[in-house]
């Protein structure tokens, strides 16, 4: 059994990582819509990659014969003109979602459950490679994205990201 708040806070993390592929469903969307199909396979890819987190969390409460209870995932409410508007709201977003770890991670640590402590560094490292990837992304359009050809080649290079799975087996 896992602790009632730690329970509760992994069930809310469930619904947001679902929200995230929402999200980025959202965003390869709107750069399909404007003819920028590596940006768009970016985001599909990253929209993989949150159901596999919401999986996760999903799993490891199976795991420990605790309730899933899963919610209504909430529509995507982010206004994108710009083409650089996704990815800033992506940096927003993933710094949210780093928050929300910490708190789970703060709740566990309050009750002394080691074992969800564990679980989550995978979580609280891959937190981190999601902001460096977007800081980054952000990075290239500002230097590449105003000219046709940088964007070109920047939408080239983003046609190249595969989807793995992840590297955290529960
Ligand atoms: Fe599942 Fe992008 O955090």
């Amino acid at each position: 059994m896992l602790d009632k708040k730690v329970t509760e806070l992994i069930n809310v993390q469930i619904n947001k990582e679902f929200y995230s592929a929402y999200l980025y469903l959202n965003f390869a969307n709107f750069y399909k819509s404007k003819g920028l199909d590596g940006f768009s396979n970016w985001y599909m890819v990253q929209a993989q990659e949150e159901k596999d987190h919401a999986m996760l969390y999903l799993k490891y409460l199976q795991n420990n014969n605790e309730e899933v209870i899963l919610d209504v995932v909430e529509k995507p409410a982010i206004s994108m003109e710009k083409l650089i508007d996704p990815l800033k709201a992506g940096l927003a977003h993933e710094e949210y979602v780093t928050d929300l770890i910490n708190t789970i991670y703060d709740a566990a640590q309050n009750v002394k459950d080691f074992r969800t402590m564990q679980f989550l560094d995978w979580f609280i490292k891959e937190q981190g490679e999601e902001e460096t990837n977007s800081h980054e992304l952000i990075t290239k359009m500002e230097l590449f994205g105003t000219d046709p050809k940088g964007l070109y080649m920047l939408d080239n290079e983003l046609k190249g990201r595969v989807y793995t799975p992840p590297s955290l087996i529960i």
